[in-house]
């Protein structure tokens, strides 16, 4: 029995009726990191791993939400004055709901279960894929038609407003508009968006430390609030600029004096990536491998160096990464302090890299990783 099977069973054992099943990915950034909210570009991709909503429609105003991971059931009434979270997985998808609402879609009840095999907290983006995989299902279930780029803008501002995570644009977006085969290429002020074929020829292989920091939610809206900081005060000398998107390599160290030498670091880390992003995406498209690898090596430097965002067991598995032949380039991926690395690596070095690189972080660290070869997967959608 496959696990959309057992969806299916458990809906029909324990809600009654034949769902609908939606489908949303997890996503892997190759590059382009915390430039999101700088108004700036990323290059993610959509995983096959996705997290999928059953649905079917009640007659009621109730939404009845059951994830089989977390074997639990929740329930809201639609027509709650003051909703408000809880600090719990439900958060992700009562937001949605609630950002809908207010936006002034009238939902209809639904019973909805979940199940995913995004793995949790990882930097992969389980929750956006849990929000879009619920939105589109609520607006679906209740006759709307789905625009794919509000859909992600709604879920944004779900978990910037009722979860209370300032994340950016770049994980929800991209589980709207991921396609199969493709990065895709946000610049993440104007929404354009370009897709970008991945050669087949090499493997996106992503590898999970199994580290998760606690404070990583912190310190990523610190490092938001750097990066504020940066703009208030290079504004002085650079009027016209409303984000680090608008400064240029040249301008930053012009105006190095205004700044304290962390923002300085983390300015630099914003502009030297965005840079870095829109030649990837040209070299990916032109097959250029070597160079991409090359880009994304000196991205993990700067998260490292710069923006201090990664940690010892991520540095310790880029570097066994990049160690393998076949290795194209490697990278922490994601949010940061702890989560998943990013490497591109030659299809006929896969087996190789995925022992060489188990047994090296296992002998360094006693932890187990995960290792996932993966190649980019479809956008949101029904199954
Ligand atoms: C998290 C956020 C994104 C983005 C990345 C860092 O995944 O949700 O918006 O800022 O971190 O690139």
């Amino acid at each position: 029995m496959t696990d959309l099977d057992r969806l299916y069973g458990e809906f029909r054992r324990q809600f009654g009726g034949e769902p609908k099943v939606y489908r949303a990915p997890g996503r892997v950034n190759i590059i382009g990191e915390h430039t999101d909210y700088n108004d700036g570009f990323v290059l993610p991709a959509a995983l096959e791993l996705a997290t999928y909503a059953a649905i079917s429609a009640r007659d009621d105003r109730t939404l009845r939400v059951r994830s089989l991971l977390m074997d639990e059931t929740v329930s809201f009434s639609l027509d709650e004055t003051a909703p408000k979270p809880r600090k719990h997985w439900s958060d992700y998808v009562h937001g949605v709901a609630v950002v809908f609402q207010g936006a002034g879609h009238r939902l209809a009840g639904a019973d909805v279960m979940i199940w995913s095999d995004v793995p949790l907290g990882a930097g992969l983006s389980s929750s956006a894929a849990l929000e879009v995989a619920t939105g589109y299902a609520l607006l679906t279930n209740t006759g709307l038609e789905v625009d794919l780029t509000r859909l992600a803008l709604a879920c944004q501002r779900a978990e910037n407003e009722f979860v209370g995570m300032r994340c950016g644009i770049m994980d929800q977006f991209i589980a709207c508009h991921g396609a199969t085969g493709h990065a895709l290429l946000i610049d993440c002020r104007s929404l354009d968006r370009r897709l970008v074929p991945v050669d087949p020829k090499a493997r996106l292989m992503i590898c999970n430390t199994g580290i998760h920091h606690e404070h990583a939610a912190g310190e990523y809206n610190m490092r938001r609030r750097d990066c504020e900081e940066g703009v208030r005060r290079l504004s002085k000398a650079l009027p016209g600029i409303t984000a680090l998107r608008d400064v240029s390599a040249d301008q930053l160290e012009r105006h190095a004096d205004l700044l304290t030498p962390l923002v300085h670091r983390r300015c630099r880390h914003i502009v030297t990536e965005n840079a870095r992003t829109v030649r990837a995406a040209d070299a990916l498209e032109a097959g250029d491998l070597a160079l991409v690898g090359r880009l994304m090596n000196e991205s993990h430097v700067s998260m490292r160096d710069d923006f201090e965002i990664s940690c010892r067991e991520v540095d310790i598995m880029v570097e066994l990464n990049a160690a393998v032949e076949g290795v194209y380039g490697a990278r922490m991926t994601g949010g940061g302090f702890g989560g998943c690395t990013i490497s591109l690596v030659d299809a006929d070095a896969v087996e190789d890299f995925t022992h060489r690189v188990a047994d090296g972080y296992r002998a360094a660290t006693t932890v187990e990783p995960q290792i996932f070869s993966c190649s980019p997967g479809a956008g949101v959608g029904a199954v």
